[in-house]
């Protein structure tokens, strides 16, 4: 039997390219003659009612909008029992057979607890900056967030350059390395410090003291928000080389922004996917690419630790330095 109505949502963090994909599943649902409810506030909205009906005008010109019009929040309500049969009954007061759910961690759990516990077809597009989901090379928002944090180094090491200074560049990852990795590594710094590899304060100093005897005067340390405070870390580089040291805290900067082609172009594919899958009566997966093809995974994998290549991306910012 074919579906009529289906609901989509944006949960936890937003991440640039989000939109695109609720234009796909909105554009695609109604192309294939199906109703989509937009729901607001994540999984918030759901508990509240908080539902409008979406069509091809109403995802107009946000291909390249960063954010997400449906706006995003994290639900502690969702988290209970009685939050779920809640939401749980909007759901089927309102004839929604089936969600996209657009998010990470956090909204996978929910998506989830929503198809396993109470049987609610759902599947889960990776919309966050973090690129910690499973079963995808790639999160849409991942490469646009890379892309600030380079765009902030590339302007850090004029000034770095020009004014012989130490930099500490602290990105975004209470759990992830990825944007650290991706942006050293991009950004030619000297030192990255991420919340996956154990990281040698000791073995930096030193680096940085014989650097400097040897005249090399400029450095740019990429900290993960996960692997420490930048502020303390520049502290200890004083303390012990007696060099000058300057702060950037990149922040919620990398989240906003104007999604790259490669984020929408993803974000267009996996919306698409996702409510082909709920037509095919899938209930309880989540969408990916891996090496350029889809991917499609059960949600519990998509939520497993997923390893970056620390060994060799890690090692690769230590050679080319
Ligand atoms: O969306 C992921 C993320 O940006 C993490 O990298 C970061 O640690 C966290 O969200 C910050 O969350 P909040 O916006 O609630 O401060």
């Amino acid at each position: 039997m074919s579906i009529k109505k289906i609901a989509v949502l944006t949960s936890g963090g937003d991440a640039p390219g989000m939109n695109a994909a609720i234009r796909a599943v909105v554009r695609f649902a109604e192309h294939s003659k199906i109703q989509v409810m937009g729901v607001f506030r994540g999984y918030e909205g759901l508990i509240q009612e908080d539902l409008k009906l979406l069509n091809h005008r109403s995802v107009s010109n946000i291909i390249n909008r960063g954010g997400t019009i449906l706006k995003t929040a994290r639900s502690e309500e969702f988290l209970t029992e009685d939050g779920q049969k809640k939401a749980v009954k909007v759901i089927k007061e309102n004839n929604i057979e089936g969600l996209v759910l657009i998010g990470g961690n956090g909204t996978y759990r929910g998506a989830i607890e929503l198809s396993k516990r109470w049987n609610i077809p759902c599947i889960g597009v990776p919309g966050t900056i973090d690129n910690d989901i499973n079963g995808t090379d790639s999160t849409i928002g991942s490469d646009t967030a890379v892309n600030t944090a380079l765009e902030a180094i590339d302007k850090i090491r004029d000034t770095a350059t020009s004014m012989e200074r130490i930099f500490v560049v602290e990105v975004m990852g209470r759990d992830s390395g990825f944007i650290a990795l991706s942006s050293a590594l991009g950004g030619g710094a000297e030192e990255v410090a991420l919340p996956e590899a154990e990281f040698d304060l000791d073995d930096m100093y030193q680096e940085i003291v014989e650097g400097n005897i040897r005249g090399k005067i400029s450095w740019i340390v990429v900290v993960a928000e996960g692997a420490g405070k930048a502020q303390d870390i520049a502290k200890k580089i004083t303390d012990v080389t007696g060099l000058e040291v300057r702060v950037v805290v990149l922040g919620h900067v990398q989240r906003g922004g104007i999604p790259t082609a490669r984020d929408r172009i993803l974000a267009t594919r996996l919306g698409v996917k996702a409510v082909e899958l709920l037509m095919q009566g899938e209930g309880s997966k989540a969408v990916g690419v891996i090496s350029n093809e889809i991917n499609i995974v059960d949600l519990e994998f998509a939520i497993t630790k997923k390893e970056i290549n620390i060994e060799s991306l890690y090692k690769l910012v230590k050679i080319v330095t």
